[in-house]
């Protein structure tokens, strides 16, 4: 048997140094999984929330609440549960608290017990988490290309630019450890041209460079030189991917660059955009509209879909209602998947199911307050999800991701290395890695 007999919460502290909760889980057979849930900072409207203290103790962040209700509520009804019955365990959780933002029991209380029972689960098969996420899922594992961050700005820059994430995909690479090495060079040019023009001011939340800029396109452009500086072709083995996160800057269809001093509405975002997509090599871009921006998102997918990568994040919240829900309203082509806006695994899991039918692409997601917690290296591979999203290229929350992968990609029987595969829209393959 492979039955829950304890199940057991601590505080644990993140990467920004805020309290959150890990859980951990024992079996009969002695085999055990712990995990610990991540924040976000720039969060959607409708995710899962955590259950935090309040008050003026540790800024209101404490975990206390989050893990009583661990405690107290989710591990009497576990207890005696089938750890590799993902499915049973999860819809436990829920019949604890059916809110779809878990309210009652907190996100942070249920993602950390649903992902330490997914790693409790794998130990009892005695298969690599990889592989138990593939059953679960009924995917073909593949080892993900990573998106990775090389300017960090939005909420996790004090708003210093008004985009979140300045990021490079390596998709001409022929294995995660050519990416590696590819991005180390692209990386440490950035900071180079940053220390040259007495720029550099230290890395933002996820171990990007501060954006010590004076325009949005100034970004783009020294991305585009730091590439170039690593002795890569824009465009070619290289390309450029964007979080906008749009909802961070827009509402009702008003969109304020605060840089810049200037207000758009949906039609001047997107056109902005268009101009960005022509004059550089982005082949993925992430909430280009806010959340509540249906249209926008809808004749953003319609004017450059067939040829960009539209993942929705703030816009999906790992919902699977909302992905069929966008995949009838011809919004978005690819599903940002973090466990945490989900609350459980298996709801993680419906929600890249729901994109894999549709042709889309997942693109796996870590938050901005991390640890060292490396499941998502393990459900982007089992998922075969094409892409793995985890920040930048300093900071161990982050590198430990990426080292996973490395791990992984050593392994007996690894999956093979996604490369252009990873990036697929409208159920096409890209093959020529290129802008
Ligand atoms: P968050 O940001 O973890 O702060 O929400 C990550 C993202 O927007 O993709
Ligand atoms: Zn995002």
């Amino acid at each position: 048997m492979a039955t829950i007999t304890a199940l057991t919460g601590r505080r644990v502290w993140d990467s920004r140094g805020r309290p959150t909760v890990e859980a951990e889980v024992v079996l009969d057979t002695g085999a055990r999984g712990r995990a610990i849930a991540p924040a976000g900072a720039s969060r959607g409207l409708r995710e899962a929330v955590d259950l935090r203290d309040g008050g003026p103790h540790l800024g209101g962040r404490d975990v206390g609440r989050a893990l009583a209700a661990l405690r107290e509520v989710i591990a009497p009804a576990l207890t005696g549960l089938d750890a590799r019955d993902q499915q049973a365990v999860d819809a436990a959780i829920r019949a604890l608290d059916p809110s779809r933002m878990k309210e009652r029991l907190g996100g942070n209380a249920t993602t950390a017990v649903s992902l330490a029972v997914l790693h409790a689960g794998a130990a009892a098969k005695g298969v690599p988490l990889w592989r138990h996420v593939a059953d679960l899922a009924g995917t073909v594992p593949l080892l993900p290309l990573p998106e990775i961050q090389i300017f960090g700005g939005g909420a996790h820059a004090g708003r210093r630019v008004d985009i979140q994430d300045f990021m490079v995909m390596v998709p001409g690479a022929t294995s995660f450890d050519e990416v590696m090495e590819i991005t180390h060079d692209i990386y440490f040019a950035a900071g180079d041209i940053m220390a040259r023009r007495g720029r550099l001011a230290g890395v933002a939340d996820e171990g990007g460079w501060w954006p010590e800029f004076s325009s949005n396109e100034e970004a783009l452009e020294t991305l585009v030189e730091a590439i170039t500086l690593a002795s890569e072709k824009p465009g070619e083995r290289v390309v450029i991917s964007l979080d906008v996160a749009a909802s961070e800057f827009g509402q009702a269809g008003r969109y304020r660059l605060a840089l810049e001093d200037r207000a758009l509405d949906t039609g001047g975002m997107i056109d902005l955009l268009g101009r960005w997509l022509d004059a550089w090599p982005i082949a993925a871009i992430e909430d280009p509209l806010g959340e509540d921006d249906r249209a926008g998102m809808v004749e953003f997918t319609r004017r450059f879909g067939d040829k960009v990568q539209v993942i929705g994040d703030d816009y999906l919240v790992t919902d699977a209602a909302l992905v069929r829900a966008a995949v009838q309203d011809g919004a978005c082509n690819a599903v940002l998947v973090k466990v945490n806006q989900a609350g459980t695994v298996t709801e993680a899991l419906d929600a890249a199911a729901a994109a894999r039918g549709a042709g889309w692409a997942a693109v796996v997601s870590a938050r901005s307050g991390e640890s060292e917690d490396v499941s998502i290296s393990h459900i982007a591979t089992g998922l075969g999800a094409g892409l793995l999203k985890v920040g930048s290229f300093t900071r161990s929350e982050r590198m430990a991701k990426w080292n996973e992968c490395l791990r992984i990609a050593d392994s007996a029987d690894a999956p093979p290395f996604a490369g252009a595969r990873g990036l697929r829209f409208r159920g096409v393959s890209r093959s020529d890695g290129g802008s």
